[in-house]
């Protein structure tokens, strides 16, 4: 299978610091069945920049060093993209790379919030060619508390990314749910690792995939995985139409 988010790339961002690392999480992707990954270094979030030419360089290495070990997985170049006001400037200036240099860009909202300009963007970014791919909507707080704002975003034609994690149950329980609430209502298109280490933001791409196989059924998971596979050979994704998760009332006493 494809992981289309992780941060796998030495010295980059909050992944790994030091080559060796790196390839241990190449070991546990390969233990997860994972042939091809793509490199989402952070950009443009504050801390990181990662320039396009950086983090294409960075892959050939990393290319490098997993094929002198004999290590069956390929990593091909993204970008995590933090969702800013300057973000179509920047696109049209090149410093941007799309999954796999393709027509999706994966798009990190802050955690707390969606911005205001969030559906404005969007329909840009579709005009440019572009369709952004958000990720993990399950860990954004407003998110969390008004899926409609999710609906709206995916109803414009905006695709979402779940974390593989958020379905194991590693960012607690209230997140695993939504999770399966976001792919029962057809509000995300892709699961993916997020991977940072081995440690404590592990590959459980495989894992969450068996859970995602018990709590759905097989067909469910062979039409997000298939998803991946078009993102990555370019090809056509059909979606289903998204459906409004409905929210439990509180009533006050008056
Ligand atoms: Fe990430």
């Amino acid at each position: 299978m494809i992981d289309i988010h992780s941060h796998i790339l030495w010295d980059m961002d909050d992944g790994p610091r030091r080559l060796e690392d790196a390839i241990a999480m190449a070991k546990q992707a390969q233990e997860q069945g994972i042939y091809a990954m793509i490199a989402t270094p952070h950009h443009m979030n504050g801390s990181y920049e990662n320039k396009k030419e950086e983090i294409l360089q960075a892959v050939e290495a990393m290319n490098t060093e997993l094929r002198a070990r004999k290590l069956d997985v390929n990593i091909v170049p993204g970008q995590e993209v933090r969702m800013t006001s300057s973000l179509l400037e920047d696109l049209k200036k090149g410093d941007i790379l799309t999954l796999n240099k393709g027509n999706h860009l994966l798009v990190e909202f802050p955690s707390s919030e969606v911005p205001s300009y969030a559906n404005r963007m969007l329909y840009d970014l579709q005009l440019a060619g572009i369709t952004p791919i958000i990720a993990h909507p399950e860990r954004n707080q407003e998110i969390l508390q008004h899926p409609d704002k999710l609906y709206e975003l995916v109803n414009a034609g905006g695709m979402s990314q779940i974390t593989a994690s958020s379905i194991t149950g590693r960012f607690g329980k209230k997140i695993k749910k939504f999770a399966e609430q976001l792919i029962e209502h057809q509000l995300t298109h892709f699961v993916a690792s997020d991977t940072h280490n081995i440690s404590n933001r592990p590959n459980e791409l495989g894992l969450a995939f068996e859970m995602i196989t018990d709590a759905f059924d097989q067909n469910t998971v062979y039409v997000i995985q298939e998803n991946a596979e078009s993102l990555i050979y370019g090809e056509e994704i059909y979606v289903d139409p998204p459906s409004r998760i409905k929210q439990k009332k509180f009533f006050g006493i008056f």
